[in-house]
């Protein structure tokens, strides 16, 4: 019998469950209810299929099922790529009662449930994260959606699962370096809202690098609670919810500059944070704190060489951009943040290396 431990994102009746653990893969959870009508087609990449397509088919017993395996890769999240699911799902005479099922990272992820939310107009979709980074952010909350080559996630819909599976067992194969891009988003949440997780993090930041089990349950879990409790409470980004986004300005426009795939997404949310740091009205003494996390994750605490220009034409592209006005999420104290239009623009300018 599988160990799992179940946490609830609430949203009345689109309400749905997140279930961690080990040994959830080989039929180690019943998924079939989840699946509304007879069949479902099941998106992943063809890094991932090899090692777990075979592996996850016992969690949808009595279903039939077709596969697709996408390119990998960060420059393949493209409205060309998700052209290539509803191809399929036409293809295949797919009905309004299908299921699309992601099987991999957040690249998939976010692929694979636009195109659910758009194949007519929204059919049921289901999360098999397999990177830390899509255990404990993209698979949660809804967020779908496609890079356009003028900026990151510019198209995209919210379209909630029906059920998030993670089995912590993926990660056993899971790249070092992916593994320390998924710290990135883990370490953001206890820096803006859990001070006691940024502490235990700061403890136990070598376990997580070792992949040992119990350490790694523990971030999942404690990470998709927070992330549970703000999408509850904000599910469309009116507000609360763009704390999530704390580093993101910057990393979105590291990603976009550079090229998608260059930095991982994580990589460049790390850096993005120390930026964002360094935005906020901080002791140095706190900024360095999470420098020394972001450090000890094996992270990226400094930018890549970027004009200032281009920071600022790729800045300008972000989502929480209101009125032509840039808005930040800054720290007040780390494990408090705050979504916010007013910052020093002086020092924007030195941290994007405008006087130099
Ligand atoms: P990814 O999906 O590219 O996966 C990273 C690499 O690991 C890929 O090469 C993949 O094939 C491989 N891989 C996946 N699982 C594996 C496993 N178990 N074993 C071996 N290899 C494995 O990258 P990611 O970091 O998972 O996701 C990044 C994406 O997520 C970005 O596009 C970012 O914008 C998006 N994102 C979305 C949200 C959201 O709320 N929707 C939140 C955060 C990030
Ligand atoms: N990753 C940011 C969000 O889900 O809102």
């Amino acid at each position: 019998m599988a160990a799992q431990q179940t946490i609830s994102v609430d949203l009345g009746d689109r309400s749905y469950p997140i279930v961690i653990g080990s040994g959830l893969l080989d039929g180690g959870l019943d998924l079939s209810d989840f699946v509304p009508g007879p069949s479902c087609l099941i998106v992943s990449n063809e890094t991932v299929a090899p090692l777990y397509l075979h592996r996850i088919l016992p969690n949808f017993d009595g279903k039939k099922i077709t596969t697709l395996a996408l390119p990998d890769g960060e420059a393949h999240k493209t409205v060309a790529t998700m052209q290539k699911i509803l191809d399929q799902l036409v293809a295949s005479r797919a009905n309004r009662d299908t299921t699309v099922v992601a099987l991999g990272g957040g690249v998939v992820g976010d692929i694979a449930g636009f195109a659910a939310a758009c194949y007519m107009r929204g059919v049921a979709f289901i999360q098999i994260p397999t990177t830390l980074l899509a255990q404990v952010d993209s698979s949660v909350g809804g967020k779908t959606g496609v890079n356009h080559p003028g900026g990151k996630n510019l198209i995209g819909a919210f379209h909630q699962p029906r059920a998030v599976m993670i089995d912590i067992d993926t990660l056993n194969t899971l790249p070092d370096r992916e593994l320390k891009a998924g710290l990135a988003e883990v370490i953001k949440y206890g820096a803006i809202c859990d001070i006691d997780f940024f502490a235990w993090l700061e403890k136990n930041m070598p376990a997580l690098l070792a992949k040992e089990p119990a350490a790694l349950v523990h971030a999942v879990r404690r990470s998709c609670e927070l992330k549970a409790q703000v999408v509850a409470e904000d599910e469309r980004e009116s507000g609360r919810r763009a704390i999530l986004n704390f580093g993101h300005t910057f990393g979105h426009a590291i990603e976009h500059c550079l090229g998608y795939g260059e930095w991982l997404h994580g990589e460049a949310v790390a850096a993005g944070m120390v930026m964002a740091a360094e935005l906020s009205d901080l002791n140095e003494s706190d900024v360095d704190r999470l420098r020394a996390l972001i450090a000890a994750a094996g992270l990226p605490v400094l930018p890549p060489a970027i004009v200032a220009d281009d920071w600022l034409r790729a800045m300008g592209m972000d989502k929480k951009v209101q009125q032509e006005q840039l808005r930040f999420v800054l720290l007040r104290a780390p494990g408090d943040s705050h979504i916010t239009s007013s910052y020093d623009e002086n020092r924007l300018r030195q941290i994007i290396g405008a006087d130099a």
